[in-house]
């Protein structure tokens, strides 16, 4: 590539798997490393010790990686505390020291990459593919916010005009932020918003999904290890109950959230319920993510994007296609085809070079997406299921699945998981398929595969979604190209990994300097 496409960054160029000399080895060390035990605790812990919960990995809940300590409502009112007094000093440094110290923590990661991949497959269940995919979006997260650091707290902006004063625009960090993440990117979506906030001169409190609050303790620990002081990013571990004493707390002045949209409303809803200063929520949130495939399109290339889109990452990312429409002249050719390539999906313990498709996060998650097959069997529609294994019963397993439907008015809410819904369309219905996918509320990603440019136009034109993909899978964003997030039920915006996002994170000021 000509060295000024990305000027003064790269993306990380992740680890070729491909190459056996790489590949062996580095599945060897992981293998060693499955007996060692973590911990998640509070940055900052009080006499009296919060709850405390095992960790287990999602393939086999009998194996335990670790503990998480939770945060006591002590211990969350310390840390606001820490992190109120020293946020004006971290706001203080300026961009180019914060960027600095953003880049030595992407360093960091990347000199540990065997213990967060390895937390990536025993924790969060993901697979050897999935577990390099996370590093490196966690890596150019980090990377590319420093960037944004320099770039909007270098120099206040300027703002002539016909008043004959000298006015100027700058921002500041907006003080102490919470970010509530999720376990799906149980790495990049922790890292990514807080190094946004710390990227924009506010001090963080990080409250990771209770699911995977040991890759978040080890990621706040190397940022600390590259020079970012504890005070100003801190690790709140615990379930709900913790985050609602954070967003409760006055003295929050904004919240990152992602996960799903009812927490979202409940998060908001206690924002709403605080006096106080008013606070900034970002919240990305689900999807009822859809692709239309037309006549025109290549089928092998759409068998193996529809599969990627479903069924990659056991289907558990927002960006993750729920409903396939095809049209109905090659409807059952390529129905086919998607089945045969969906028998071949290996499901299994995703320490398994060879797995395609893990677990899912926990039982809870699992019981949800298994009643929602029963009621689809039950209202008679036809299913089909990749082959049953003993071995799964140890962990929390969904067979990956697809369900043949005829609309999609009742798919109100996300099926978080390997779970495709198939539907017909007849060409001269295409914009009442858009209508319908957009009636659904969401409004995150949509895929298109299609060689017709007016239907490219007409899909694009009307499809409300933050990513709209043609021609190609509809997950895995690459950070800076790709920004990403939604709309409606899908989110507040701006858009992760993109040109407005830390600035929302911070507070605007104008100075008015009569000369
Ligand atoms: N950013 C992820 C993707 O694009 C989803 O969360 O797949």
């Amino acid at each position: 590539l000509p060295k000024d496409i990305f000027p003064g960054r790269k993306n990380s160029a992740g680890i070729d798997l491909a190459d056996p000399l790489v590949r062996d080895p580095l599945l060897k060390r992981l293998h060693n490393l499955r007996d060692r035990q973590w911990e998640a605790s509070p940055t900052f812990k009080a006499e009296i010790p919060g709850e405390i919960a095992p960790i287990t990995a999602p393939f086999d809940h009998g194996l335990r990686i670790g503990t998480r300590r939770d945060a006591s409502a002590e211990e969350v009112d310390m840390a606001i505390t820490k992190a109120e007094a020293i946020q004006p000093g971290w706001n203080a440094l300026g961009g180019e020291k914060r960027a600095a110290l953003l880049e030595a923590a992407a360093d960091e990661f990347e000199a540990h990459t065997d213990e967060i991949l390895s937390l990536c497959q025993l924790e969060a269940g993901k697979t050897i593919v999935d577990s390099v995919l996370e590093l490196r979006e966690a890596v150019d997260f980090l990377r590319y916010y420093a960037t944004e650091a320099r770039r909007l707290f270098a120099e206040p902006t300027p703002l002539p005009g016909p008043t004959g004063e000298e006015n100027y625009l700058k921002l500041a960090g907006r003080g102490v932020f919470a970010t509530i993440s999720p376990w799906n990117f149980p790495l990049a979506i922790f890292i990514g918003p807080a190094a946004a906030a710390l990227a924009a001169g506010n001090t963080v409190v990080a409250k990771p999904a209770e699911q995977t609050p040991l890759i978040a303790a080890l990621a706040v620990k190397l940022c600390h290890d590259a020079g970012i002081p504890e005070e100003v990013f801190q690790l709140l571990p615990g379930a709900g109950e913790v985050g609602q004493l954070i967003t409760s707390d006055t003295r929050i002045a904004g919240v990152s959230f992602t996960g799903s949209t009812q927490t979202a409303h409940a998060i908001n809803r206690s924002l709403a319920a605080r006096d106080g200063s008013i606070a900034t929520l970002i919240a990305e949130t689900g999807g009822q993510n859809a692709m239309i495939v037309d006549s025109t399109a290549l089928p092998e290339q759409v068998t193996r994007d529809v599969i990627a889109s479903a069924f990659q990452s056991a289907g558990q990312r927002c960006s993750a296609q729920r409903v396939l429409y095809i049209q109905e002249d090659v409807y059952d050719e390529m129905v086919t085809m998607i089945r045969g390539a969906f028998q071949a999906l290996v499901v299994g313990d995703p320490t398994e070079f060879a797995t395609d498709v893990g677990p899912v996060i926990d039982h809870d998650a699992q019981a949800a997406l298994e009643r929602h097959v029963a009621r689809s069997a039950t209202i008679g529609r036809t299913i089909w299921r990749a082959d049953d294994d003993p071995a799964f019963a140890r962990g929390s397993f969904v067979l990956p699945t697809i369900i043949e439907i005829e609309g999609i008015g009742h798919l109100q809410r996300e099926n978080f998981g390997p779970v495709l819904h198939i539907a017909k369309f007849k060409n001269k219905d295409l914009e009442k398929v858009v209508d319908d996918i957009n009636a659904l509320g969401y409004g995150l990603t949509c895929g298109l595969h299609s060689r017709v440019e007016a239907t490219r136009r007409l899909v694009e034109s009307k499809i409300k979604v933050g990513n709209f993909y043609v021609n190609r899978n509809q997950i895995g964003a690459v950070v800076e190209s790709q920004p990403f997030g939604g709309e409606g039920l899908s989110g507040t915006g701006p858009k992760a990994g993109g040109p407005h996002y830390v600035a929302r994170f911070a507070t605007e000021r104008v100075v008015t300097v009569d000369t």
